[in-house]
């Protein structure tokens, strides 16, 4: 049965380490994702994007998937399954369609109507018992054609946002979604820090996982980042194996056509890269 994000991160943040939210995007993603959580004990979040949401025919489809496979896998860790940058009206169907955790991302709006929005969600979450995802200043880079520039969130407004009794919020501390570039300033220390001295014990979220120094991550945790994204490495992953493949001709012996042989180096390769942040992130045997 799927969860809210909020007992796990409530305890992540108690304990001083962090669940990853891994994006999904079809059916060997998300396999891949909950047998490692499951293998390692960990709880974990599955990421769906608008956009990947659309890929995979619509939420109700992503619902039925995720749902049979907890059931028929056998999977009793904790699982959130998460809408990742959700509009207003994103957030609304995805509740429909029975998600047990949703982002509303107003970083965009101005700081008044991103609390408006967010305040009627928190209200419309709280009473299904789901959790909350909010955001204050933009994540930089490209997610879904949307290009933001790695902003850093005002910490007053951060806890403006915290106050309505969201679950988790997300801060712009230049992260970026996707590689990050050769002149990279890094995380912003300090507005962490702030933004976690006047927060207290919201879970904060970074986004944008991909790429980041392991020491930074450790340090990040340190301030008060319970919820790490993680979306291009698997991505990465998973193309850099099936290219391999293919490039070594194994398509084309016997029957190496079948996709399930395939995609099968691709899926362990999502495996492998679920388990290296499960253990930077120190959520095995966190379940
Ligand atoms: P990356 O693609 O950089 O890992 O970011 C993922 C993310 O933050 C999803 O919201």
């Amino acid at each position: 049965m799927l969860v809210s994000a909020k007992e796990m991160l409530t305890k992540a943040k108690a304990g001083k380490y962090a669940v990853g939210q891994f994006n999904i995007n079809n059916l060997e993603w998300t396999k891949a994702i909950l047998l490692t959580a499951q293998e390692l004990n960990s709880p974990v979040i599955l990421g769906v994007s608008e956009g990947a949401g659309k890929y995979m025919c619509g939420y109700k489809t992503v619902v039925g998937m995720v749902n049979g496979m907890i059931d028929e896998l056998g999977i009793t860790v904790p699982v959130a399954l998460h809408l990742d940058h959700g509009s207003y009206e994103g957030a609304k169907a995805c509740i429909e369609a029975g998600f047990s955790s949703v982002m509303f991302d107003g970083s965009h709006y101005p700081i008044e109507e991103n609390i408006a929005k967010t305040k009627e969600l928190v209200e419309y979450c709280d009473k299904l018992g789901l959790s909350l995802e909010a955001e204050v200043g933009a994540i930089g880079g490209e997610e879904d054609g949307v290009v933001g520039n790695g902003e850093v969130a005002d910490p007053n407004e951060c806890k403006m946002i915290a106050d309505l009794g969201v679950t988790m919020l997300a801060a712009g501390i230049g992260n970026i979604h996707g590689k990050y570039p050769e002149n990279w300033a890094g995380l912003s220390f300090d507005t962490l820090a702030e933004i976690q001295k006047l927060t207290g014990t919201m879970p904060l979220v970074l986004h944008g996982g991909t790429g980041i120094p392991a020491e930074m991550i450790k340090k990040a945790i340190s301030l008060g980042v319970s919820k790490i994204n993680v979306n291009t490495e698997c991505q990465l992953a998973f193309a850099a194996a099936t290219r391999e493949y293919v490039e070594a001709g194994k398509d084309q012996q016997g029957k190496g056509f079948d996709p399930r042989k395939l995609l099968a180096p691709g899926f362990e390769a999502i495996k492998a890269t679920v388990k290296e942040k499960m253990e930077l992130f120190g959520s095995i045997n966190k379940a």
